[in-house]
């Protein structure tokens, strides 16, 4: 889908399959919508009163045009909701429908007025552009039928000006789909190694620095979190450290992403239906990929190091156990309670080597715990931080970016509960809490100097068992989007 802007507002000109404009609710047409309904002698008001069009967000109606007056071959009224109500996330599911009904009207070049550019200026670009993006991926890698309908082109009514942020857009919903496309492979495709080749294939693009650590190095280094959770696996665990290093840049930022290519829950195995789609444990890392690939196309002069610990949890002769007591770097001791409990392990690994690296803020992703989901629901991420300011940008930009962030305690008062009988923690708390346990736990392995340190449970919103708004079904690449405009935020200072 080609996606640009052209400097046009006199709608006689367009030659094309259809021709997008906007309602708020009580039918108040947009300028243009008002132009288009003159021009076709009021048949809009006369079609959006019979079909008893309320213009709520995203609610679409269609007209062909017959060529009278417009050359474009169709009209779609796409309602906005409440004027007052209209924000950035409003505009993604608006040109979302507005797409759908496109396609089954069979248009494939199609222009829009500036969706909202009343209300929001100019980021309604931006919104548009990955809008469209997000609301037409699908994950069709491995389907023979190729009954996809292609868009081919949308071009946005605006002033060149807004070039830069539609640009911003693409980037961000490009990065988001190229995430969910690695999400959505299966785990007989995407190992650890594989992980990795991504990785460095995607540092050579960019010329960032990448170095992957294979079993010897991983043992070398005591991340024994990670050995321990690879270990029942024959396809060996990975970790990878991508830097991002430009010259003059004002802050560091550490990634990390969990990238358990397949969750069984190890010998503390999973029931049937917990199992399947535990293909999504890589999701952290995964977004960790997606993040530094708009990074590398954006080149913020901020330091970016994205870390990817990767295993495969399985059952096998060579797997660890209950009982399994591991030490790691930072020389905590860790008794496993539960072998499906992994994901806090192989992230203590990488908060450690995290913290080494000195950041001003670091920030975890992870397919952490069900407890979370339960929680907040499929749609919301868990927030953790130490830090108050952190804590509030994430959630003012999840706003904007409709990743939702909802912030849960690191309460101390629940720290007795991963107290370890024969160690100095375990890995699992009790039945209560148990995202804000598994948070705690994340803790003890962040440095004490990190004053900035944020953890996001994605468990729930990172891949969808039905579609959601502009997201198909599986992958969304949750949380990619609020994490770059986070470090590009910090380029601005
Ligand atoms: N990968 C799972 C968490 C998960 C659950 C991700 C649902 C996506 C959707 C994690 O490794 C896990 O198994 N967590 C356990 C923790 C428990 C053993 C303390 C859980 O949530 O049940
Ligand atoms: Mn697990
Ligand atoms: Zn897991």
């Amino acid at each position: 889908m080609e996606l640009k802007i052209i400097d046009e507002r006199d709608i006689s000109k367009l030659r094309g399959d259809a021709l997008v404009v906007g309602a708020y609710e009580g039918n108040r047409f947009t300028e243009m919508a008002k132009a288009v309904d003159v021009v076709m002698g009021r048949l809009l008001t006369a079609l959006a009163k019979d079909l008893d069009f309320k213009a709520k967000l995203g609610d679409t109606i269609y007209i062909p045009s017959h060529g009278k007056k417009l050359k474009v071959k169709n009209v779609i009224l796409v309602g906005l909701g409440k004027k007052k109500k209209l924000d950035e996330d409003g505009i993604r599911k608006a040109i979302f429908s507005s797409l759908k009904k496109a396609k089954e009207i069979r248009a494939r070049d199609i222009f829009f007025e500036p969706l909202g550019e009343g209300v929001l200026g100019g980021r309604c670009t931006k919104a548009m552009a990955e809008g469209a993006l997000l609301g037409d991926y699908e994950f069709r890698k491995y389907k023979k039928d190729n009954e996809k309908i292609d868009i081919e082109s949308v071009s946005i009514l605006a002033d060149k000006s807004r070039e830069g942020l539609l640009k911003l857009g693409k980037v961000l919903g490009e990065v988001t789909n190229f995430t969910r496309d690695i999400v959505n492979e299966p785990g007989n495709a995407i190992t650890p190694n594989e992980l990795a080749r991504i990785a460095k294939e995607l540092s050579k693009e960019y010329g960032f620095e990448c170095t992957v650590y294979g079993l010897e190095e991983i043992i070398k280094n005591k991340m024994n979190g990670i050995l321990a959770v690879g270990q029942g696996s024959k396809n060996p665990p990975t970790f990878t450290h991508i830097a991002y290093r430009p010259e003059g840049a004002k802050s560091k930022v550490v990634i990390i992403g969990k990238g358990i290519t397949f969750d069984s829950g190890g010998l503390n195995i999973k029931p049937e239906r917990s199992m399947k789609t535990m293909k999504c444990d890589k999701s952290g890392a995964c977004a960790v990929l997606g993040i530094m690939r708009a990074i590398g196309e954006i080149r913020p002069e901020v330091e970016v190091h994205g870390l990817m610990p990767c295993a495969e949890n399985m059952p096998s002769g060579e797997a660890f156990r209950p009982d399994d007591i591991i030490t790691f770097a930072n020389g905590k001791s860790v008794e496993i309670h539960s072998t499906d409990a992994e994901g806090r392990l192989i992230l203590a690994d990488a908060l450690i080597y995290g913290s080494r690296i000195r950041p001003d803020i670091m920030i975890d992703m992870a397919t952490l715990t069900g407890a979370c989901v339960v929680a907040l629901g499929s749609y919301t991420t868990g927030l953790f931080s130490n830090d108050d300011n952190l804590a509030r940008d994430l959630l003012n930009l999840s706003i904007k970016t409709g990743e939702k962030m909802w912030r849960l305690p690191l309460d101390e008062d629940l720290r007795d509960e991963i107290k370890g009988d024969y160690s100095d923690i375990k890995n699992v708390g009790s039945r209560y809490g148990g995202a804000i346990t598994a948070g705690l736990f994340l803790k003890e392995f962040v440095g004490k100097d990190i004053r900035s340190w944020a953890h996001l449970d994605i468990a729930g919103p990172a891949f969808l068992e039905k579609p959601w708004k502009y997201y198909a079904k599986g992958a969304t690449g949750v949380p990619v989007r609020t994490v770059v405009e986070l470090i590009l935020n910090l380029n601005v200072g």
